[in-house]
């Protein structure tokens, strides 16, 4: 067992931190309380090859390898979380997907510029009535021809209204269950698809989501990606490496919690002297130390597995089951150490704390990420 980054793994993740210190810190409380996108920062990433981390070059990518990516991913998301989900989405509903199951035409019109960050995608899964049983798709796709006709709603979208292309999963046989389910590519612009209003959130405020609409919205039928039928094996395949993005997200959001609790357990003074010479506060510090080098192992090696092309999906929920815990026990901790003013704006964990809690709610709630994770053991017995 190897726990040594290569070099090029640590020069990602070098990368990934001075962006992220240098572009994203400076506006990011900003953005957080005016829910405002990061459209500039996207497009400065999209340029440095972070949204299209693991495609081939072939197709636009960087093509570096999962743990490159979990390494940028705690790097982005330790400032922002926000950016964070951006980048996942992206990266990992997206990309990955188009890549794996994606005809020539879709990787060569659709994959090339989402991979090069000239282009943002969503991924449109959930819908008002199947969240987290998500075979409930009542976004119904009927054959016209050359064309499907999309009718029916999404929700809690992420990248919604800015994204130009969006995976959309849709009932194209009801007779069939989930194995009546495809998915589609559609551009944004197309007629028939619109979009709510910009959800106002707890956490993850600068990133942008939102419901999705379709009333005979026409999509052609070269668009099906990978082949009709297939679509819920399709977002099942990509949500397990999605999972390992939020994971990363999570751990992001769990290491700023320790940095902060550590630099201000140093600066304040009680009963005389620092607090960090308290145990009360030592205690706390060493177990989110503990929790978080716990939740990294689990997501590495979801990471390496998946890049060694094994099964990886009950290992990924446990990464994403566990990060998302610590990261909101890390947060609420950080906070306790601040007193009183963790509970404020001025110092971050309480932004730390609501970013930090829908990491157990999407791309699988924790209570899925169980099942998933029952399922596999009971399934290899
Ligand atoms: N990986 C691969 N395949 C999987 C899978 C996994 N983790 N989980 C289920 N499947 C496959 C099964 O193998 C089966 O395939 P076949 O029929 O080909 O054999 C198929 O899916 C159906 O499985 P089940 O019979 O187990 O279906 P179920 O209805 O009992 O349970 C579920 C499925 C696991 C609960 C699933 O509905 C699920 O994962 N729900 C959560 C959905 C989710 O994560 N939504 C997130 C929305 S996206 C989002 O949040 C994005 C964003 O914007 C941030």
């Amino acid at each position: 067992m190897n726990f040594d980054f290569t070099e090029e793994q640590l020069m990602i993740q070098e990368s990934a931190r001075d962006f992220a210190q240098n572009e994203i810190a400076p506006t990011a409380v900003d953005r957080d309380i005016k829910a405002e996108f990061p459209t500039d920062i996207i497009k400065k990433m999209g340029e440095l090859g972070f949204l299209g981390m693991m495609v081939s070059p072939d197709h636009g990518g960087a093509g570096m390898d999962t743990i490159s990516y979990v390494l940028a991913m705690i790097e982005i998301s330790k400032v922002d979380a926000s950016v964070g989900v951006i980048m996942s989405v992206n990266n990992s509903l997206v990309c990955w997907g188009l890549e794996e199951y994606g005809s020539d035409f879709i990787k060569q019109k659709y994959l090339v510029p989402l991979a090069k960050g000239e282009k943002l995608g969503s991924f449109a899964l959930s819908e008002p009535e199947a969240g987290s049983d998500a075979t409930q798709q009542h976004t119904i796709a009927d054959r016209d021809g050359e064309f499907f006709s999309l009718n029916g709603m999404k929700n809690w979208i992420t990248n919604g209204t800015t994204a130009d292309y969006h995976l959309v999963m849709a009932t194209t046989d009801k007779t069939k269950g989930h194995k009546g389910i495809s998915t589609f590519l559609v551009e944004k612009g197309t007629p028939g698809f619109g979009h709510g209003k910009k959800e106002d959130k707890l956490g993850i405020r600068s990133s942008d989501t939102c419901s999705l609409t379709f009333e005979n919205c026409r999509v052609p039928k070269e668009n099906i990606v990978w082949e009709e039928g297939k679509g819920f094996n399709f977002a099942m395949n990509t949500l397990n490496g999605g999972r390992i993005g939020i994971a990363s997200q999570a751990l992001g959001i769990a290491e700023a919690s320790l940095e902060a609790a550590l630099k201000y357990s140093k600066e304040r003074k009680a009963f005389g002297k620092e607090i960090a010479v308290l145990q009360a506060i030592q205690f706390k510090l060493a177990d989110m130390a503990m929790k978080l080098d716990a939740a990294k192992l689990l997501t590495f090696k979801a990471a390496a597995l998946k890049d060694a092309h094994k099964k990886y999906f009950a290992e990924a929920a446990m990464a994403k089951l566990y990060a998302s815990k610590i990261a909101v026990e890390c947060a609420l901790e950080a906070i306790q150490i601040h007193g009183g003013y963790g509970y404020v704006r001025e110092y971050l964990v309480e932004r730390y704390l609501r970013d930090a809690k829908i990491t157990e709610i999407y791309e699988g709630t924790s209570e899925i990420q169980r099942i998933v994770i029952a399922r596999s053991l009971l399934d290899a017995k």
